[in-house]
């Protein structure tokens, strides 16, 4: 087992997986929003707020890099735009074994409705259209940096990471 990253759209369980998974091949664990707040003192929607989303993907970016660079064995939960990026797909690739966490639309909206005031780019008036437009946009950069392909549309977040292990680690 080397790295690891889990991609996908916002909340499709990258971290809440992720963190099960890591904990079952007990490796470590890095949430690269938590790991790019911490850097940077604030909250993703503070950074959105006062320094913009172009400034974010810089540190995104950053971040990804430093984590490529300097774990040797890392679970990495990614954002749902560390996609975005060509250079980003390409150290994904070059870098991680990567799983993309596929959700349907229709899981995502359902499970944003509790936590959507946590994520900046669907603070508009119509947040299901938001959230239909951007997968769309990036649906061929999840497949692109993706090693494997899990559907998280049904099964609990055990029986997710199970299969995770299995696909990507063949444990
Ligand atoms: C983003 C997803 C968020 C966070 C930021 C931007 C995106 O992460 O990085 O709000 O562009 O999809 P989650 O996927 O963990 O919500």
């Amino acid at each position: 087992m080397q790295r690891l990253a889990l991609i996908g759209f916002m909340a499709s369980g990258k971290s809440t997986v992720g963190e099960l998974v890591a904990a079952k091949l007990d490796v470590p664990f890095v949430d690269l929003d938590r790991y790019i707040e911490a850097r940077a003192g604030m909250t993703i929607p503070e950074i959105f707020a006062t320094l913009g989303e172009q400034r974010f993907r810089v540190m995104e970016t950053e971040a990804l890099g430093d984590i490529g660079r300097d774990m040797k064995c890392v679970v990495l939960a990614t954002g749902g735009g560390a996609v975005i990026h060509p250079s980003n797909r390409d150290l994904l690739k070059a870098s991680f074994t990567t799983v993309y966490l596929r959700a349907a639309p229709e899981t995502i909206l359902s499970r944003l409705k509790q936590d959507a005031a946590q994520r900046p780019l669907l603070q508009t008036d119509n947040p299901a259209q938001r959230v239909r437009t951007l997968l769309k946009q990036r649906q061929t950069w999840y497949e692109d940096a993706a090693s494997w392909i899990v559907d998280v549309d049904h099964g609990t977040v055990e029986e997710i990471a199970q299969f995770v292990i299995q696909t990507a680690i063949g444990e």
